[in-house]
């Protein structure tokens, strides 16, 4: 399976964001770990990671990418909770997406707690950090497994 890692907006900051929220590691930082983890675990299956902060490029990005023997592990950040265009885009995809989150988007403000995608994903992962992702990554794989 080809699974793709894909940060929305403002995930390019982390490190430095909000860093008693978010962490203090980036994306970039995960990749290696991810990757030596796949090999050992999950041979066969390969990974890319990509954050957007243009929401039309995301969109047009999954649709490329899009098809059989794909998995998404998609963290749209605050565009989980307002963006119909992703909701709209994750709805159409025919590969299976997973929704995760960095923090616990339930205990904090209300308007965090609404994911417009959620509906078209195969589940969802908050606040487990970037644990959240390998679990999601396995989740995919497990699936398009059996
Ligand atoms: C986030 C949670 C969102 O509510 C927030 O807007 C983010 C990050 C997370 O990973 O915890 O940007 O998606």
């Amino acid at each position: 399976m080809k699974l793709y890692v894909l940060h929305g907006i403002n995930l390019d900051q982390l490190g430095q964001r909000q860093p008693e929220i978010y962490g203090a590691q980036t994306l970039s930082d995960q990749l290696p770990i991810w990757e030596a983890w796949l090999e050992k675990s999950w041979p066969g299956n390969s990974i890319e990671a990509l954050q957007f902060n243009d929401e039309d490029v995301l969109v047009r990005f999954m649709q490329e990418v899009d098809g059989h023997g794909v998995g998404f592990v998609l963290n749209p950040g605050a565009w989980t909770h307002q963006s119909l265009p992703i909701r709209d885009a994750v709805a159409g995809l025919t590969a299976p997406v997973m929704e995760v989150h960095l923090s616990h988007t339930y205990a904090r403000e209300a308007f965090r707690r609404v994911s417009l995608l959620a509906p078209y994903t195969q589940g969802s992962l908050s606040g487990l950090g970037w644990l959240g992702y390998r679990f999601a990554m396995e989740a995919l794989i497990l699936r398009a497994s059996h």
